[in-house]
């Protein structure tokens, strides 16, 4: 049964590759981590999965190739979180230059990053009668209520980037990035770049509170460094996801800490906004403050290319094709797996230069 799982997830994880490599225009980075990513999506399977992903393998294989004749015409409703980031406005380019292409009629709100606005955005869907409601959620809890409602209405309801607590009866597949693995390749990163310290201090830029994003990536760094006595947390704080906000809070870091080592920050955004909190503290980011990040957007990978950023986790904002083939597979009453994982790599200063000529987003 292992085994038939790993080998189910795997051929996924093949597939999101295809079309990860596609998406990047070929980005060398992305490829050459391929072969690590895909055993990291089997691996998560095989370390004590999650139900979603349990069911991904049971559900047997990949995404359907899309349909062209199903999805055309078909009404999507699409709830997006807002538009705090860089990875955001990719995604968001993303899903609607994906719908373009196959005929869909997306119908796109932002909920600005209140999941009340996006609650309400999905009961219009719900009202409407779309074919199909797909979102990416502000925060991980208080979907129950919405989800039966679309339910009992006989819309099929899939998520992408972000989770979810509700039953995963309520939604038909979850496509986005194991944000537990992010993390835990931030935190290994940090450990070797760090062997030889005695001791680390460092703060941290968590994303927005609640959210799947930074529940996952601090679980994924005290995975890894969370028993060590070495890493020493001086503050953690939101600085939700926005540069601002990465800006101010890490104002208010240095102000207080004179000593910090390393910023660990959920995204690039907040990386970037630390950078300029940094440099008006008159140190020098990269240098006297390490510091590693979570998406690698062109500006956070300028920055890793120069010096000012150590180290970034990939995490692809390039969902649309992924969305579209299941929206295909669902309409058409297909079996589509319940999990599907992204593949993405991780970067440093020479495989940032290396790849910024080629970045899409
Ligand atoms: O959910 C994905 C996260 O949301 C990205 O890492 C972050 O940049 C965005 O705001």
């Amino acid at each position: 049964m292992v085994t038939r799982k790993l080998a189910v997830l795997a051929a996924t994880a093949v597939a999101a590759l295809a079309l990860a490599a596609c998406g990047s225009g070929g980005n060398t980075a992305s490829s050459s981590t391929s072969a690590a990513a895909t055993s990291a999506a089997a691996e998560s399977t095989a370390a004590g999965s999650t139900a979603a992903e349990s069911g991904a393998a049971d559900a047997g294989g990949e995404l359907p190739a899309v349909d062209p004749a199903v999805l055309k015409d078909a009404v999507i409703g699409f709830a997006q979180v807002g538009s705090e980031s860089g990875w955001r406005a990719a995604n968001t380019d993303n899903i609607k230059a994906t719908a373009e292409k196959y005929g869909v009629d997306l119908q796109f709100t932002s909920a600005e990053g209140e999941q009340a606005k996006q609650i309400s955005s999905i009961k219009t869907f719900i009202t409407q009668g779309v074919d199909l409601i797909a979102f990416s959620p502000v925060v991980e809890t208080g979907w129950d209520a919405v989800l039966e409602e679309a339910k009992a209405a006989g819309i099929p309801v899939v998520l992408t980037d972000r989770a979810v607590d509700s039953d995963p009866s309520l939604y038909k597949t979850f496509i986005g990035s194991d944000f537990i693995k992010e993390g835990e390749k931030a935190a290994t990163w940090a450990k070797g770049e760090f062997a030889d310290a005695a001791e680390v201090n460092m703060v941290v830029l968590e994303g927005t509170t609640g959210s799947a994003p930074a529940n996952d990536r601090a679980t994924g760094w005290a995975n890894i460094l969370g028993s060590d006595p070495k890493f020493k947390t001086l503050a953690s704080q939101t600085g939700d996801f926005t540069r601002d906000g990465g800006k101010k809070v890490m104002e208010g870091f240095l102000a207080t800490y004179p000593n910090i080592d390393l910023v660990y920050a959920h995204n690039d955004d907040m990386g970037l906004g630390a950078i300029e909190a940094i440099e008006a503290a008159g140190k020098v980011p990269g240098k006297d403050i390490k510091i590693v990040t979570v998406d690698a957007v062109k500006a956070g990978m300028e920055a890793l290319s120069a010096g000012k950023i150590n180290f970034i986790v990939e995490c692809s904002p390039l969902l649309g094709e992924q969305l579209f083939q299941a929206a295909s597979g669902v309409l058409s009453d297909q079996e589509i797996p319940a999990r599907v994982i992204t593949i993405e790599g991780t970067f440093d200063q020479e495989q940032a230069t290396a790849a910024l000529p080629d970045r899409l987003y």
